[in-house]
C-alpha cells in the first residue's frame, strides 16, 4: 500500500503543540495556559473540564481564533495560526478563518433583543449579503424552535434563547463548534435538553469542544480534558 500523500495530522480540526498564553497587564503576567498539547479530530465531542480560572475560556478563544497564543504552535482548520510562539496568520486572515469555520456559544446567549429568532440566526452572515432565510428557519427547526421563529428574546425562555444561539452558531456551517459553559444560565432540566441537542449535532458529524466546570455534565461526554491552573492534568 502506498503512503498517503498528505500528513494525516492535516485533517485534524484543531491542534495545539506546546501552546501557552500569557496575559500581560502592565508589569503583571498571568500564565493562563502553560504549554498544552492537544488535538481535536473531526467528529469528536470533547469536554474541557476545570475549576474557575483554569484556562477554559482562554483555550476556547485560542481554538476559535479570537485570540492568539504567546508560545507554541496552533493549527485550526488546516491553517497555521502560530508556530514557535510567532503569529503566522494576520488579523484579517484570522477573522475570515473564524467566520468560515467556527461557531461559538456562550453562557449569556448574546442575542440581539430587538431581532426575532430568525433574524438573530441570520446575523453572522449579514456581511456576506446572502439570502439565508430558509437555512435559518431550517436550523431553528433543527434545534426544536420551529414554533418560535418570530419571537424576540424577551418572549423566550432561557433554554429557547440558547437554542437560538446554537442555531446562530451553525449558520456558517462550521467545522468546529465551541461552547463555553453553554448551560451555565439554565436549570438542570433545560441543561439536559441542550446537552441532548449537542449530542445529536455531534452524531451528525459536528466536532464540538465544550468547556464547563460541571462534572455531572462532563461525565456524559466520552472525551474529557481536565485543565488546572493552565495545564492539562488528564485526558490529552
Ligand atoms: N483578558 C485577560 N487579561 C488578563 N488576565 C486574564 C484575561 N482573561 C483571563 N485572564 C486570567 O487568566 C486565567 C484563566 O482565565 P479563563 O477565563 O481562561 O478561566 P476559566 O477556566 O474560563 O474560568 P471560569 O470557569 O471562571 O470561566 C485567570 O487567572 C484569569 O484571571
Ligand atoms: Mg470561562
Amino acid at each position: 500500500m502506498t503512503e498517503p500523500a498528505f500528513d494525516v495530522q492535516l485533517s485534524l480540526v484543531a491542534e495545539a503543540a506546546g501552546m501557552g498564553k500569557i496575559y500581560r497587564r502592565g508589569a503583571e503576567e498571568i500564565h493562563a495556559l502553560r504549554e498544552i498539547s492537544v488535538a481535536f479530530a473531526p467528529g469528536e465531542f470533547t469536554c474541557v473540564l476545570g475549576p474557575s480560572g483554569a484556562g477554559k475560556t482562554t483555550l476556547l478563544n485560542l481554538l476559535g481564533v479570537m485570540d492568539v497564543p504567546t508560545s507554541g504552535a496552533l493549527r485550526v482548520a488546516g491553517t497555521t495560526i502560530a508556530d514557535a510562539g510567532r503569529v503566522r496568520l494576520a488579523e484579517g486572515g484570522r477573522d475570515r478563518l473564524r467566520r468560515e469555520n467556527i461557531g461559538f456559544i456562550f453562557t449569556e446567549f448574546f442575542l440581539l433583543p430587538t431581532l426575532t429568532a430568525v433574524e438573530n440566526v441570520q446575523l453572522p452572515l449579514l456581511w456576506a449579503e446572502k439570502d439565508d432565510h430558509s437555512y435559518a428557519v431550517e436550523l431553528l427547526e433543527r434545534v426544536g424552535l420551529g414554533h418560535r421563529l418570530t419571537h424576540r428574546p424577551t418572549e423566550m425562555s432561557g433554554g429557547e434563547m440558547q437554542r437560538v444561539a446554537i442555531a446562530r452558531a451553525l449558520i456558517n456551517r462550521p467545522r468546529l463548534l465551541l461552547a463555553d459553559e453553554p448551560t451555565g444560565n439554565v436549570d438542570t432540566k433545560t441543561r439536559d435538553g441542550i446537552f441532548d441537542l449537542f449530542r445529536e449535532l455531534n452524531a451528525d458529524g459536528l466536532t464540538i469542544v465544550l468547556a464547563t466546570h460541571d462534572g455531572e455534565l462532563a461525565a456524559r461526554i466520552d472525551r474529557v480534558i481536565h485543565l488546572r491552573e493552565g495545564r492539562i492534568v488528564e485526558g490529552a
